[in-house]
């Protein structure tokens, strides 16, 4: 009884399996032999799996401002499991935040900032376009989106071109729904859940646009192809230019098909939680005036084609519009008239299911002053699409083919045609994507006098006390270096390098204004050390009379530094920091210049006659270093040689006389104690071979180095081959951003 049991129960078993074997079978016959119509199912399906990585950069999580971006990021990861969330970001509350998201939410503080804590624009692009999703996206963090950003961007995916999406949002003042986290359910006053259409609703009708705010959303297709011509320049983030300067690169370049698709995403943000982190209004904002407004100012005005754009020139790229009910997912693409007469009409691939047409629509009655760049990139695309598809479409409607699957066989396959007018309202028409160069106040001045745009030495954003105080920690440690335009990209590697290290308590003193623009158009803590020198750029090399006057530079600033109050580390820009050297210094307490010997023979004492290195050492704001650095800047000041003899000779005596042991010396004068740092652990340039390793980094982990000077070597070009060869590189100077090793 129990096998006929069983064998019943295996015969139904077998037929269960022979029947999904079957079914399998005939829906792989299916979808080979009539891709065209199974493909939209297919487009869902891949759609759903679309990855998604949106990249912001928000304020602090705290207060009514925290509140607006929480509920913007969990309204993004309502809506889909395979979108992630990547806060650019070294604010402590960033972590906390994250942390609560289970892993959709990573924070990456690996980007460049200025000195003043405010991210890089470039940085955060370069890092937005490392993601290996599908989409990347850099969204403003209070965008609160609804299902039609998804519905876009699947959209978006379909198309057969690289593309780059822009779009603003809806500015709200009162906002009656809200979002119910766990569930992820917008809900009414009364608690009850409300459909994400109730919300469009709501926002299409009480939103209003506003253009000049800074906040925008970018999203764009991953391929290895870049977003626009050139070089992106150092932006300060949220301070306006960066995102109007961009979207006149990326039109102009014509490289991807850009378009604007704040209508069918229909974003939007509550403009009571506005702060003055973004500009809701560029020419009325404190930012304006700050140095950061104007390094933005200036870079929109020296890179790319922004600055010759006509003033009244708008950019204006495509449209993307909905048609019909929202859930049939029908978009079309609107063409501003390009100031050509008569309407002109492009077809747009029939793309994977065929409903999909195009346009020239008469947006602006405007005629606008084109640039010529942008019309061949438009007409680029516009041709290509032509000769794919078949015209015809009006603009009050789509035509849809409609596909619904039979029962039980294939033969019931439905396909019926069904008009639907398109969203082309006065609405989106009057929607200005970007900011007008006119209400760019800093650019019409510039363009009076292209000379003004020289960052003078005159518009010094602040002094060096002030700048001290900005930078230093509570522990007053100040790392210091002093360098000339001849070595802008040695200093960038080394700050990149400190960056790393996490040591952002550090200034720069330029010895000519060619740095010191440089420096401040990358954020940089600079200062000018004194009137400009004349260096020249291959003959400043150690010995050289250039350099002499160089040198005595660095110990003046020194004695400023330490005159303040200051503990000051001193390192020359070609000394590469394997770790955070500053603890172990600042361990040898006051009243002690801890140096770097120069001495590169093993055997002999680090602390021989000259071989004291002033191009790394720290030394303490009491009263009896200041008195010898003041004796040091003397006699560096009445020799007619460098300033490093002037250190031994002051701190040692000539020939040593004060030398004590083989690692000391004491001052008698003032007291001071002088100790020659361990070369096995700060070596110089010559000892140990060092720089003739196969792998010098390997070589340094094994000897436990801190830092490794790139000295002892002569010329600079030789100077800098040594230091790429190693490897110890860490600046991209074709991004001017520094190298990082991760990717998201
Ligand atoms: C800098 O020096 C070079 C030659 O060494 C000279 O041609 C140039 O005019 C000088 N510039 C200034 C600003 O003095
Ligand atoms: C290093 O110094 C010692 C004397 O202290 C000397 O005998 C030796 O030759 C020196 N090494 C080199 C490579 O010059
Ligand atoms: C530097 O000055 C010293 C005297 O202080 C003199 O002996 C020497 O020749 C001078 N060197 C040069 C290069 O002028
Ligand atoms: C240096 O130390 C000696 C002995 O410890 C003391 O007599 C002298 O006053 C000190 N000088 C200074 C400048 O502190
Ligand atoms: C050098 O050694 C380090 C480990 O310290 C390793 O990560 C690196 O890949 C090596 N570089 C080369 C060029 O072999």
């Amino acid at each position: 009884m129990k096998d006929i049991r069983r064998q019943a129960l295996q015969v139904a078993l077998y037929a269960t399996w022979l029947a999904g074997l079957l079914c399998i079978l005939v829906s792989l016959y299916a979808t080979q032999l009539l891709p065209g119509l199974v493909e939209q199912r297919d487009v869902a399906k891949n759609a759903m799996a679309l990855k998604v990585t949106l990249f912001t950069v928000p304020e602090p999580f705290q207060g009514i401002v925290g509140a607006a971006q929480a509920r913007a990021i969990h309204s993004w990861l309502r809506l889909s499991p395979d979108l992630r969330v990547v806060l650019l970001g070294k604010h402590e509350s960033l972590t906390y935040f994250a942390e609560r998201l289970h892993r959709r939410v990573v924070v990456d503080s690996d980007i460049d900032f200025t000195f003043s804590g405010a991210p890089l624009f470039n940085s955060i692009m370069a890092s937005a376009r490392s993601s290996s999703s599908d989409i990347s996206v850099l969204i403003d963090p209070q965008f609160v989106l609804l299902q039609g950003f998804i519905d876009t961007l699947e959209h978006a995916h379909s198309l057969q071109h690289n593309w780059v999406l822009v779009a603003i949002a809806k500015s709200l003042h009162a906002f009656p729904f809200e979002l119910n986290s766990p569930e992820g359910l917008w809900v009414d006053e009364d608690s009850h859940p409300i459909g994400d259409e109730q919300v469009h609703a709501y926002v299409k009708d009480h939103g209003v646009w506003k253009s000049c705010t800074g906040r925008y959303l970018w999203a764009w297709s991953t391929e290895n192809v870049p977003l626009h011509v050139g070089v992106m320049p150092s932006f300060v983030y949220g301070y306006g230019f960066h995102h109007e300067w961009l979207l006149n690169e990326v039109l102009s370049s014509g490289i991807r098909f850009v378009f604007d698709a704040s209508d069918t995403i229909m974003a939007f943000y509550q403009s009571d939680f506005d702060n003055n982190y973004h500009f809701d209004n560029i020419a009325s904002n404190v930012r304006d005036r700050s140095w950061e407004a104007d390094n933005n100012a200036h870079l929109a005005a020296l890179y790319g084609s922004f600055y010759f754009r006509p003033s009244d020139f708008a950019n204006s790229p495509a449209k993307l519009v909905r048609c019909g009910d929202p859930s049939l997912k029908v978009f079309r693409f609107l063409y501003p008239l390009l100031g050509i007469r008569g309407s002109v009409e492009v077809g747009m691939p029939a793309s994977l299911s065929g409903h999909d047409s195009v346009e020239m629509q008469d947006v602006s009655s405007r005629q606008q002053p084109w640039n010529e760049s942008f019309l061949t990139s438009v007409r680029r695309f516009g041709l290509a699409w032509r000769q794919t598809s078949a015209l015809g479409y009006r603009c009050a409607s789509a035509e849809v083919r409609i596909k619904t699957r039979g029962h039980t066989s294939l033969k019931k396959l439905m396909i019926g045609r069904l008009r639907v007018s398109c969203d082309c309202s006065n609405n989106t028409q009057e929607m200005r994507l970007d900011c007008p160069s006119s209400k760019m106040r800093r650019l019409p001045k510039l363009l009076r006098s292209r000379s003004s745009m020289r960052v003078t030495s005159e518009s010094m954003p602040m002094s060096l006390d002030s700048l001290l105080a900005k930078v230093s920690n509570i522990d007053k440690v100040i790392v210091l270096s002093v360098v000339g335009n001849n070595y802008r990209n040695m200093l960038m590697n080394w700050v990149c390098r400190l960056r790393k290290l996490q040591v952002t308590s550090f200034i720069i003193g330029a010895v000519d204004t060619e740095l010191y623009e440089f420096a401040l158009l990358q954020g940089l803590p600079v200062f000018m050390s004194g009137p400009s020198m004349n260096l020249s750029f291959n003959d400043c090399h150690f010995g050289t009379d250039c350099f002499k006057k160089v040198t005595k530079m660095k110990s003046r600033m020194v004695l400023q530094t330490l005159r303040l109050g200051y503990r000051v580390l001193f390192s020359d820009v070609d000394v590469y920091w394997f770790k955070n050297p500053i603890e172990y210094l600042v361990s040898f307490g006051p009243m002690t210049v801890v140096a770097q010997s120069d001495q590169w023979n093993v055997t002999e004492p680090a602390n021989k006659p000259r071989r004291l290195n002033s191009g790394f050492y720290f030394a303490w704001p009491d009263s009896s270093t200041i008195a010898a650095f003041e004796k040091i800047v003397k006699h560096a000041s009445a020799s007619n040689m460098s300033e490093q003899p002037s250190f031994y000779d002051v701190l040692c005596g000539e020939s040593g006389r004060h030398r004590l042991g083989d690692l000391h010396c004491l001052e008698p004068e003032t007291n001071v104690t002088t100790h020659f740092l361990d070369r096995q652990l700060f070596p110089n340039g010559a000892f140990n071979d060092l720089w003739e390793q196969k792998n010098v980094s390997e070589a340094c982990r094994i000897q436990g180095c801190f830092v490794l000077h790139n000295n002892w070597v002569s010329g600079r070009q030789r100077k800098f081959a040594r230091q790429f060869a190693s490897g110890l590189w860490d600046y991209d100077a074709n991004n001017r951003i520094c190298v990082r090793s991760r990717t998201l």
